[in-house]
């Protein structure tokens, strides 16, 4: 006969397996049953946002940064992020209370409810923009389109409808479409004539993108404006005589496109009913802390922490690319430019403050914590 210990010891058992029996089930309902309010989050775009999807492509080392000292000041490892540490929608999301949103294209990864990230190092806004190598912004549509048909087998259009209006789209694009034409063809091609022309078709394909979100639900969006990109250390290495100038021509481009975004961003408030967005200015913030870097806290405001040549200006950083040499400073934190192209990890937290919760000079006309309040 059992002893009452023993009793014990069984209803005990009992408990804790039915206990964790409905907790799975609860866990497992939660997959696709969010909390009331769950504000999600969904990341498009290239390497500044991409958190590990080019880990999963047939691409080359060029786009991808699943390698030392890429990660090492936060996750001691390499994730694929372009950083020393966590990128900016690794900030936000911190901010948003949610987990770290893991790459779309994880193996691993199949509960979406916190949201996904489909960004991927060098895509652009056009097809054509490293075509081959990168996920393009297209792509990266379609496969929350898939996400998004998912979510209305799992839980219905209504659910899904609430769901996907109450997540916020975060998507930084543009960059790539403008600077790799100078670094892969004759830069030419880039008459004035064509620069317009080229700015129009960025800024149209990036509007159809946010059409299609929007048309799937999607509701609050969250941008930056393009930086003063002839001042990355790659384009400004890249300046002909090496001056130590900005790349001045590049950048025009990067104007163009602030000037033309906003206006298209207030006729999509006016069409389609419910739609909210944040744009925040990151061309002053790349501005302020390249030219006054100690003001923010930093050491070196112009040349890389990890790369070599000119302001470590070649994408070299961690020798597995065609050059394999290069230098890596002391301390990521001292300088805005962890590598050629990509903020260290202290910057893109600075970033990623005044995306949360920058005033309305900087970041308008709601920030993110207002967005995710709504
Ligand atoms: C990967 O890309 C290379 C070059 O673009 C190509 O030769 C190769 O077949 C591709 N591999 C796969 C598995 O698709
Ligand atoms: C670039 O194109 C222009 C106009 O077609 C031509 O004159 C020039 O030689 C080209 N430069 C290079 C480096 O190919
Ligand atoms: C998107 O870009 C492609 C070129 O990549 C162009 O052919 C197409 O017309 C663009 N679409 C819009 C809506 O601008
Ligand atoms: C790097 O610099 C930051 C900011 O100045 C400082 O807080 C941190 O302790 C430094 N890290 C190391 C390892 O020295
Ligand atoms: C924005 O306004 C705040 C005060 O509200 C001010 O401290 C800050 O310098 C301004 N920033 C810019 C970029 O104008």
């Amino acid at each position: 006969m059992a002893t009452p210990t023993k009793l014990y010891a069984l209803c005990f058992l009992l408990l804790a397996f039915l206990f964790s029996f409905f907790n799975s089930l609860r866990l497992d309902k939660g997959k696709f049953y969010p909390p009331e309010k769950h504000a999600s989050l969904f990341i498009f775009g290239d390497s500044y946002f991409d958190a590990g999807n080019n880990n999963y492509i047939n691409t080359t080392t060029g786009f991808q940064a699943n390698f030392g000292p890429y990660g090492e000041s936060f996750f001691k490892y390499s994730t694929g992020r372009g950083s020393d540490g966590r990128i900016i929608p690794d900030f936000i999301a911190e901010y948003a209370k949610l987990p770290l949103i893991t790459p779309y294209l994880h193996p691993g990864y199949h509960s979406y409810i916190d949201g996904a990230n489909f960004a991927s190092g060098g895509a652009g806004a056009l097809v054509e923009t490293l075509q081959g190598f990168v996920i393009d912004l297209k792509t990266q549509l379609s496969f929350f389109k898939n996400l998004a048909s998912l979510f209305r087998k799992k839980m219905g259009d209504a659910e899904t409808k609430t769901f996907l209006g109450r997540a916020v789209y975060l998507i930084n694009i543009g960059g790539n479409d403008y600077a790799i034409p100078f670094m892969t063809t004759n830069s030419s091609l880039l008459q004035s004539t064509y620069q317009q022309e080229l700015v129009d078709m960025v800024i149209g394909n990036l509007t159809t993108v946010i059409k299609e979100i929007y048309k799937e639900g999607g509701r609050k969006f969250g941008f930056l404006n393009l930086p003063p990109l002839g001042c990355v250390p790659s384009l400004r290495a890249l300046k002909a005589g090496n001056t130590g100038a900005c790349h001045e021509e590049i950048t025009a481009l990067a104007k163009l496109h602030n000037e033309a975004f906003p206006k298209v961003l207030q006729k999509l408030q006016r069409q389609l009913n419910g739609f909210r967005y944040s744009i925040a200015d990151a061309y002053t913030a790349f501005s302020e802390r390249i030219d006054n870097p100690s003001k923010y806290g930093f050491k070196e405001g112009k040349i890389a922490c990890c790369g070599s040549g000119p302001y470590r200006g070649i994408l070299s950083c961690g020798g597995k690319r065609s050059v394999k040499e290069y230098e890596l400073c002391e301390n990521a934190s001292d300088h805005v430019f962890f590598d050629s192209c990509h903020l260290s990890e202290r910057a893109n937290q600075q970033v990623a403050e005044q995306m949360w919760s920058g005033t309305s000079n900087i970041t308008a006309p709601y920030n993110l914590k207002a967005l995710f309040e709504l």
